[in-house]
């Protein structure tokens, strides 16, 4: 082919250099092409069952079945979404602590759309302006934040002995470091990756900290009813929002309604007051209808249909109930396991940690080690997906834990 000149045109996509595998989910492809029969997947966060499928819950089933009968359309939705997942989404975030006309809530698809929009939002909104997220957070935040041209600094978390938090550390620097107007990007609970979360005392501090020094509260809630309960778990934004009157919430209904897939999330902006929350409304469907235009319908429909039903928001409570106490016995059992193997390895402080994930301590070399010398697979930074774990398989996986460690 030939350009008007006769010439022909380079090859424009030559040049293109290959983008190094996603962190977490380059994990996943790694595993599927591993030809290994015993290899495990511990790295993205996805509950699994005995049996090591990721199930569909009873509840989502149920309402499933509801909308096959009774769905009267596929067309689009509105570019926020449907009033009644947005509704259910502040009901669930927020529970009685803030006028629903002070929130602006945007339907998105899973809580990676959320942080995106409201990292979309900040930019064209907010600028000039940091945000200030913890060392170590999930692998995906600064990214996102960065795709939107904010930059991203860290705070102190993670205290050098791996296993605590650095209160201190953490303080200090959104005091001395983070300017005000900056945001800071907390984790409600569970914090990914660490699973260490603030004691309630401290989130009252934090709250009070952002609040004296003018920082804007971005509130990542990808875990709820994964920790202790689905309000204990949103007691830290009630905490916050005690002290502020403004905040960003984006939350995910990806694990504790295991509708992965279908890309369940939104956005909630608490503004000042009614007419600030409107205008904000306004410009997150701004944004939100040149990127992609309006949320898929299914996975907002199931998540409505279930929680406007008092029996299916039961069967779901004790659903999520069941995974959340799941989770917590094989965090014991690994700790157990580890013990009986009689090499001396301690893994008793993750009893204190909390959620799907459990951080390690296991350095880089370890990890790349358990992949190539055992087929198992856990995040770079030493994240173990304890929600991913089988009782079946504990031995094994403790044994190859024990043998890195050793080696
Ligand atoms: C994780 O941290 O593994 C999950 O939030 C999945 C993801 O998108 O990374």
């Amino acid at each position: 082919m030939t350009d008007s000149n006769g010439s022909q045109p380079s090859l424009r996509f030559s040049s293109i250099s290959t983008a190094p595998p996603d962190p977490i989910l380059g994990l996943t492809e790694a595993f599927l092409a591993d030809q290994r029969s015993d290899k495990m997947n511990l790295s993205v966060g996805v509950y699994k069952d005995a049996s090591g499928q990721t199930p569909v819950l009873n509840c989502v089933k149920a309402a499933e079945q509801r909308l096959l009968e009774n769905e009267k359309t596929k067309g689009y939705l509105p570019i926020d979404g449907a009033a009644d997942y947005r509704k259910a989404v502040q009901r669930m975030v927020f529970g009685e602590a803030i006028s629903s006309d002070r929130i602006a809530t945007l339907q998105s698809p899973g809580g990676t759309g959320a942080l995106r929009t409201a990292a979309s939002f900040l930019a064209s909104e907010m600028p000039p302006m940091r945000v200030w997220a913890s060392t170590p957070t999930w692998a995906n935040h600064h990214a996102v934040f960065a795709a939107e041209g904010l930059p991203v600094e860290s705070y102190r978390y993670l205290a050098a002995d791996q296993k605590s938090l650095d209160f201190e550390g953490m303080l200090e620097d959104l005091t001395s470091k983070a300017s005000r107007g900056d945001a800071v990007l907390l984790h409600a609970c569970c914090h990914n990756p660490t699973g260490i979360d603030p004691t309630s005392d401290q989130w009252d501090v934090i709250a009070k900290t952002l609040s004296e020094r003018g920082l804007l509260p971005l509130i990542d809630f990808a875990y709820q009813g994964f920790g202790h309960g689905i309000r204990e778990d949103a007691a830290s934004i009630e905490a916050i929002l005690q002290q502020n009157q403004e905040a960003i919430v984006c939350n995910s209904f990806s694990k504790n309604f295991g509708l992965y897939g279908e890309r369940v999330g939104a956005i909630s902006i608490v503004a000042g007051d009614a007419g600030a929350a409107s205008a904000v409304q306004s410009q997150l469907k701004r944004l939100v209808r040149c990127n992609y235009s309006n949320p898929p319908r299914h996975g907002g429909s199931i998540v409505a249909t279930i929680l406007g039903c008092d029996e299916l928001t039961s069967q779901w409570e004790s659903e999520l109930a069941a995974m959340r106490d799941r989770i917590k016995a094989l965090r014991e059992q690994f700790v157990t396991t580890m013990q009986r193997t009689g090499k001396g390895h301690d893994f008793g402080f993750l009893l204190d940690q909390c959620g799907m994930f459990s951080f390690s301590g296991l350095n880089k070399m370890q990890v790349d080690q358990l992949k190539s010398d055992h087929g198992i697979y856990i995040v770079g930074s030493g994240r173990i997906n304890v929600a991913g774990m089988l009782e079946s398989k504990m031995d094994s996986f403790c044994a190859a834990i024990a043998d890195v460690l050793e080696n």
